[in-house]
């Protein structure tokens, strides 16, 4: 799946922004609360706006604190899945309980340092699990390969049986990162600048979906 995300879109026209990815598979919101990532993007009632006119399902990804106390609206809100971080949980448990009980996938996204062991027991209460290949807070940035162990360990483990889980993969996704991601075992990619900084966003996801099938 291919899920452009809406921080490298233009912000004063997200409406017709989101109709340009109408063929994407989850539209990507970042939420930063300038407290758990040094910036600051929108919260519910913009993602209340965009959930009302968007031709593709949303994806939340909170970069936020207490996140067992806001991230069950965005659910509420009607998005297909609210992703919230390990480091800025309390009880991830109770977040992916509360998340699935207001109708929405849940994930969980881990920092590029932090580990996978230290969630597994809490994995097999989500539905997806982000990892990041970037620092979360900016879109822009340049791939950390050296993060696709963690992606290649998740994936053995679903193999296995052990969990059930989207693998999603966020920063720096591109042309050039695609495969090697897709490789390791991603099959949910997020993708900012690699889609809103072409010319054509349909085509880039449509390119960017074919070399990942390809690669996997
Ligand atoms: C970064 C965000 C990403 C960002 C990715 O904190 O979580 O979703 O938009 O942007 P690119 O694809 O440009 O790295
Ligand atoms: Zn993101």
């Amino acid at each position: 799946m291919i899920a452009p995300s809406l921080l490298s879109a233009d912000f004063a026209r997200l409406a017709d922004e989101v109709q340009r990815i109408a063929d994407a598979d989850w539209v990507h919101v970042d939420v930063m609360d300038a407290h758990f990532v040094p910036n600051l993007t929108l919260g519910l009632p913009v993602v209340q706006a965009i959930q009302a006119v968007s031709p593709v399902p949303l994806d939340c990804h909170l970069m936020i604190e207490d996140p067992e106390r806001w991230a069950p609206g965005y659910a509420e809100a009607g998005a297909r899945n609210v992703t919230v971080h390990a480091e800025a949980c309390t009880d991830p448990r109770a977040v992916a309980r509360d998340l699935k009980a207001a109708g929405a996938l849940a994930g969980l996204a881990l920092k590029p340092g932090t580990p996978l062991e230290a969630y597994l027991d809490v994995l097999p209460e989500f539905d997806t699990l982000l990892v990041m290949t970037v620092e979360p807070g900016f879109g822009g940035q340049s791939f950390m390969p050296e993060v696709l162990p963690k992606v290649r360990e998740a994936r053995r483990l679903v193999e296995a049986g052990h969990l059930q889980l989207f693998l999603e993969v966020d920063g720096g996704i591109n042309a050039d990162t695609i495969e090697q991601a897709a490789e390791a075992g991603a099959d949910v990619f997020v993708a900012g600048s690699a889609v809103y900084g072409a010319d054509d966003p349909a085509q880039a996801i449509a390119a960017l979906r074919a070399q990942a099938a390809r690669a996997r």
